[in-house]
């Protein structure tokens, strides 16, 4: 276990060395267009390598048009209609991007069609994911109409365990904190929008948790855990994380995370 995750941490922290051994294309190109020929190359990759991302670029409009048939699911306002699925609004676009790079490559021969998803992202096009990550992040999750109220309310006990594992993780238990990585306020990394050098953007796909779904981050903090997410070298990064975590900081993380509101800080 421990190697694990000594692993998943020597990844992140060898983004400088992994930077200019990252995709060739010259610094002149556009941001798009270096993106998505790096999507296209990874689609016949057996993972996503995120180290040397740029910041993608996308028409939030047509995002808006093109969203239709994720209403059902994520909300007409990108907040999803059940917990057990994620919330979409306020979400960096570069992650939410390379998740749906993600579904697409599982939608490909040998992939591990997973639906809803995978089946859904097959037909997308790059400029779809482009868009509709674009359209998503600017949308304010804290001028959405309030959801379902959760089936199990947290206890004030188990939010002040949330909170300080999130904030302090637990040294003992080889927990990291959260905040190190998602953002003392659980908005993204706070170097996610920081270009190096190059003019890119490794920390853009570290994801905002703040207010999502809690049993959708319940589902997925476990499936990290059980190795079930191995599709990017920031899934390896997350799930060196999650190896030390047990059924009951999961229950406590996700209760405090689903608890935060996007209004206040
Ligand atoms: C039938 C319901 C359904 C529809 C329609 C749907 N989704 Fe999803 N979506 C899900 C579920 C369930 C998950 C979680 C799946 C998982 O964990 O892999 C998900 C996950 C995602 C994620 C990952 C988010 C995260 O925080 O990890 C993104 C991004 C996403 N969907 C975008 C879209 C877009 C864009 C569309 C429309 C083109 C769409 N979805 C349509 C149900 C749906
Ligand atoms: C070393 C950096 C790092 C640390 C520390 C870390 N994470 Fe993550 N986390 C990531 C990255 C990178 C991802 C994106 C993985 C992917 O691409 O699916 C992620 C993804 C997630 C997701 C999925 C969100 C979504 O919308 O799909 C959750 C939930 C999560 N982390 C919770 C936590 C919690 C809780 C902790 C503390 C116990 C934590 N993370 C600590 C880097 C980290």
């Amino acid at each position: 276990m421990r190697s694990v995750a000594c692993a998943a941490l020597c990844l992140a922290a060898g983004h400088a060395g992994a930077q200019s051994a990252g995709q060739t294309s010259a610094l002149d190109e556009s941001s798009a267009g270096t993106n998505t020929q790096v999507a296209a190359a990874l689609l016949h990759a057996p993972y996503s390598d995120l180290r040397a991302i740029r910041p993608i670029a996308g028409d939030a409009e047509a995002g808006r048009r093109k969203s239709e048939s994720c209403a059902g699911c994520h909300g007409e306002h990108g907040i999803a209609i059940v917990q057990e699925f994620p919330s979409l609004a306020g979400q960096h676009a570069d992650f939410t991007y390379w998740q749906l790079v993600e579904y697409k490559r599982d939608a490909m021969p040998g992939g591990q069609m997973t639906p809803p998803m995978t089946p859904l992202a097959a037909d997308l096009s790059d400029a779809d994911m482009r868009d509709l990550a674009v359209y998503y992040a600017g949308l304010d999750p804290a001028a959405a109409p309030a959801t379902e109220a959760a089936a199990r309310p947290a206890t004030a006990e188990q939010l002040q365990r949330g909170e300080l594992l999130y904030l302090s993780g637990d040294p003992g238990r080889g927990i990291p904190p959260c905040q190190g990585c998602h953002g003392s306020d659980a908005r993204g990394h706070r170097d996610a929008l920081r270009r190096d050098r190059n003019g890119r953007t490794p920390y853009a796909a570290y994801p905002a948790l703040r207010g999502q779904q809690a049993a959708y981050l319940r589902l997925k903090l476990a499936e990290y855990r059980d190795g079930k997410q191995q599709d990017s070298t920031t899934d390896f990064v997350m799930s060196g994380v999650a190896v030390a975590l047990d059924d009951a900081s999961i229950q406590d993380l996700s209760a405090w995370l689903a608890s935060l509101s996007w209004a206040a800080n």
